[in-house]
């Protein structure tokens, strides 16, 4: 069975309550419950987490290959403006990623506008808000069958 890695950045656990002007109301229990619905239908195994350290999520994308891990999902929230260190940890992984963001990064300010994350991922979703996380998940899922063929 097909595995998927979900990583949730910094501040996402505080969805529901955070700006919600520009990311609404949704929470990350119920993104991660929506997820594992998906993930249960199409019969992958999927395993979410969520940090607000960036040496913890590169830790983590370094163990996907001994993992099995078969595509990964990752909002890499303020780090995908800032960290090379993340970037740099799925070029080396190996493994096919998949960029998401609930909002518009590139309808907000100049900083949001540049991803050190998107050169290394195979795509990117952006400005759907939970929608952004379901076509994403679809996405990684063809990624990881792929991978298992
Ligand atoms: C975000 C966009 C980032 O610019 C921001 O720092 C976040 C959330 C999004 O999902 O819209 O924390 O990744």
């Amino acid at each position: 069975m097909p595995k998927i890695l979900v990583i949730h950045g910094p501040n996402l656990n505080l969805l529901g309550t955070r700006e919600v002007d520009i990311y609404g109301k949704v929470t990350i229990v119920e993104i991660n419950k929506c997820l594992r619905d998906m993930a249960k239908k199409k019969m992958v195994e999927i395993e979410i987490m969520q940090s607000n350290h960036e040496g913890e999520i590169v830790d983590v994308i370094g163990k996907v290959k001994s993992k099995k891990v078969g595509a990964i999902l990752i909002n890499p929230a303020a780090y995908t403006h800032t960290s090379v260190a993340i970037r740099d940890a799925i070029a080396a992984c190996g493994i096919p990623a998949v960029e998401v963001h609930l909002s518009n990064i590139y309808s907000r300010e100049e900083f949001r506008h540049t991803s050190l994350i998107a050169p290394v991922s195979k795509g990117q979703v952006t400005g759907f808000g939970k929608t952004s996380y379901i076509l994403g998940l679809e996405a990684a899922i063809e990624l990881s069958k792929k991978k298992d063929a």
